[in-house]
């Protein structure tokens, strides 16, 4: 049997799947482990492989074949753009992409003016602004605690994750509007769709029940 290769997004996707994949008779020993430094596990009676890697990272792994499933975060989804079938909405991990700043740039969006939006998804604010809102503005790659561009004055606003919001509220900033809702999805690569579709298709239908 071919081994199906999972790639999982590490941190708290990764962890929220693991425990989704064991309810579903998938065991993976010693992924959860937090010591461990290993980044790929085996099941060798199940015939799965899984990888841990960085969130960015799973939307690639998975659209050149190297996993054949990803566990991501739509946020990363709609950040990379990648060629493959998003087949399942996870329902956990769920927050919002959404514009922030402090209260006081709210007139400066519905101006249309020429403003600097923070962010560490450029494509996700680039395609908001300027396909969706068709306002010019200056995007500025960040790569992490992007809530402090408009404190320190490097931007008016950040496009960002929120989730339960303390982040924004304890640095004095605001959800200013609402971009999408985001949560853990399952991807799969389109050549591994065709080629093993029925266990695939299995796999999917377990999970659903477990949901
Ligand atoms: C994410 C996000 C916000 C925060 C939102 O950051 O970029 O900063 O979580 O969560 P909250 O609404 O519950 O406060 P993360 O923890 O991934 O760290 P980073 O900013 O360094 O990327």
């Amino acid at each position: 049997m071919r081994y199906l290769k999972f790639a999982l997004a590490k941190g708290r996707l990764a962890n929220k799947a693991v425990a989704l994949f064991d309810k579903i008779g998938m065991h993976m020993e010693e992924i959860s482990d937090p010591d461990t430094r290993k980044l790929i596990f085996t099941n060798d009676q199940l015939g799965v492989t899984m990888f841990l890697a960085k969130p960015s990272d799973v939307p690639t792994y998975v659209e050149y074949g190297a996993a054949d499933i990803g566990i991501v975060g739509k946020d990363t989804l709609l950040e990379e753009g990648r060629r493959l079938y998003e087949v399942m909405d996870l329902g956990f991990g769920k927050c919002r992409m959404c514009v922030c700043g402090p209260a006081s740039a709210a007139q400066r969006l519905q101006h249309g003016e020429l403003i600097r939006v923070a962010s560490k998804y450029p494509n996700i604010a680039r395609e908001y602004f300027y396909n969706k809102k068709h306002q010019t503005v200056e995007i500025i790659k960040l790569n992490g605690s992007v809530e402090l561009a408009p404190i320190v004055g490097l931007s008016e606003v950040i496009v960002d994750i929120v989730e339960t919001g303390s982040t924004l509220r304890e640095n004095g900033l605001t959800v200013l509007e609402e971009i999408c809702p985001l949560s853990a999805r399952m991807v799969v690569n389109q050549v591994s769709m065709k080629m093993q579709n029925e266990r695939i298709m299995k796999l999917i239908r377990d999970m659903k029940e477990a949901l």
